[in-house]
């Protein structure tokens, strides 16, 4: 679908290369300074910076996009001094409605989504809350995927967001301590551009634009679909599956006491352990340095 609009946009004159590119530089003479940034009306500043080299390398630019497709009727004399919009939020809100003329079906489906619902709501995220525009890369390969728990953990680790909502704020936490967590943390740090995963992520379980209140009957982690939701990965897995892993719950006596017992066990045995191996090497050092003496 996408593929086939852009020769229609580049007949229009609208995204030809060449004259993109030269529209690009004129919008980075001013924006192509790092330091660049503006104030806020409501206090506080946005970076203004936007690196030309990352933006050529980007998804849209290699399809021949530029500046203006997305930044529609902006020209250089916006430069007025003062944004035209109050906050953070409003300016990523404005320059991500643009998005959903090309990208229809994605932003179809995340207006229905826990997090689409309300997009004035600034703890809600927006496309570019999520996706680096002047950047986006081949989201296909595995890195934005194997970002997840940084990104969703920007928000739902951030207590004085998700208090609002009763959230638990210790999903990322738990989810590191999982082995699902722990593999995706390796293959972050060591294989980021491998295209299979190695573990599940945030978005394997929960959906990506379609993320659901988890007791939403649509949700793909609420109980009659778990199973479902484990088995596209753990084939044949069966319905008992689920029970038997923790979910993003921490072990205690009323959850899974057996994990905590043991877990108690180990964390007075450990120091035992170690403290008598310590105590009884030392002793040997006390008896034979007193041996020695005549
Ligand atoms: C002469 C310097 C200059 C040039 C050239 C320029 N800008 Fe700006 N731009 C600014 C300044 C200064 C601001 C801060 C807000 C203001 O002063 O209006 C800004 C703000 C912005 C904003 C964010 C705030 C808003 O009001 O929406 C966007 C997006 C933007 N520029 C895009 C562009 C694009 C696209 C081009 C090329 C067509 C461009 N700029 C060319 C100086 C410039
Ligand atoms: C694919 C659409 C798209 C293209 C192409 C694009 N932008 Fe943006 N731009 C956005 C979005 C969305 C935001 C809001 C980003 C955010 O939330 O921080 C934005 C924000 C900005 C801002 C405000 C500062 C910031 O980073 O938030 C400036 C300045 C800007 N763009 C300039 C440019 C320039 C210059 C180009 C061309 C070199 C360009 N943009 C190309 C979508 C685009
Ligand atoms: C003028 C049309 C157009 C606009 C506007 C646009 N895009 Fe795109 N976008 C494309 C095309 C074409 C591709 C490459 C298509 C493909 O590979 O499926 C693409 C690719 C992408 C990809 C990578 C897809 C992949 O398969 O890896 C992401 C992510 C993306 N766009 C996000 C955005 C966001 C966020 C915005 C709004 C700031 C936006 N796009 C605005 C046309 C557009
Ligand atoms: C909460 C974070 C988040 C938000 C908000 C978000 N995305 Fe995405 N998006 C992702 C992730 C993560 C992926 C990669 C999915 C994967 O693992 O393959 C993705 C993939 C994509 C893709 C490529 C694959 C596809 O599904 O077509 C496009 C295009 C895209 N997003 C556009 C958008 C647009 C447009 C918006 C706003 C309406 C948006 N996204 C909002 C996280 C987000
Ligand atoms: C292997 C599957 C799986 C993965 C991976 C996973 N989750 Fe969950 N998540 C669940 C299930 C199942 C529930 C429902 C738990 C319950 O209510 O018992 C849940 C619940 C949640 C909730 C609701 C908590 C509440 O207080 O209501 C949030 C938010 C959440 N997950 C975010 C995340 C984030 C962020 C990540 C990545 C860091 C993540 N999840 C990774 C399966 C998963
Ligand atoms: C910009 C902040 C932000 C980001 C980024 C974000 N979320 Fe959320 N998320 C929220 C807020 C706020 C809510 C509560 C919305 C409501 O209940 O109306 C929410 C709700 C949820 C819920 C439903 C919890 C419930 O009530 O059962 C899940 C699941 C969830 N998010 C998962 C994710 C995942 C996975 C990601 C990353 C792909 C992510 N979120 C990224 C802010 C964010
Ligand atoms: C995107 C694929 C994917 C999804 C979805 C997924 N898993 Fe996994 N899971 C894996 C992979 C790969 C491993 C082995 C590597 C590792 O430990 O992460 C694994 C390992 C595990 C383990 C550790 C024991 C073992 O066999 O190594 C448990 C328990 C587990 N998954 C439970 C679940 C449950 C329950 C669900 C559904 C709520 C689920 N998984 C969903 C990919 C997935």
């Amino acid at each position: 679908m996408l593929r086939h609009l852009l020769p229609v946009l580049a007949l229009l004159g609208v995204a030809a290369p060449a004259l993109a590119a030269d529209g690009d530089a004129a919008c980075l003479e001013c924006h192509g300074d790092p330091a660049m940034t503006a104030d806020l009306p409501g206090g506080g500043s946005v970076p203004l910076f936007v690196d030309g080299k990352q933006f050529q390398a980007s998804v849209h630019a290699q399809q021949g996009m530029s500046c203006t497709d997305c930044h529609a009727g902006m020209t250089p004399e916006h430069a007025t001094g003062e944004l035209s919009v109050p906050t953070r939020h409003a300016l990523s809100k404005k320059s991500s409605e643009v998005c959903a003329s090309c990208h229809d079906q994605v932003a179809e489906t995340f207006a229905k989504s826990v997090h689409g619902r309300a997009p004035e709501n600034p703890d809600l995220p927006v496309c570019s809350e999520c996706h680096d525009v002047h950047r986006t890369v081949d989201t296909a390969a595995a890195r934005l995927a194997l970002q997840t728990p940084l990104l969703c953990g920007n928000c739902h680790t951030d207590e004085g967001r998700m208090k609002k909502y009763g959230i638990s704020t210790n999903v990322v936490d738990t989810y590191l301590a999982d082995s699902h967590g722990m593999v995706t943390t390796f293959q972050r740090d060591g294989a980021p551009d491998q295209r299979a995963r190695l573990g599940a992520t945030c978005t394997d379980c929960h959906g990506v634009h379609d993320i659901r209140k988890t007791d939403d009957p649509g949700s793909r982690v609420i109980a009659a679909n778990l199973l479902q939701t484990c088995q596209r990965c753990h084939e044949g897995a069966p319905p008992m599956f689920p029970q038997a892993w923790l979910s993003h719950w921490e072990p205690s006596p009323n959850r899974a006491p057996a994990v905590w017992a043991v877990l108690q066990f180990y964390r007075v045995m450990i120091p035992f352990m170690m403290g008598g191996l310590l105590l009884q090497i030392g002793l040997h050092v006390w008896r034979s340095a007193r041996k020695k003496k005549p």
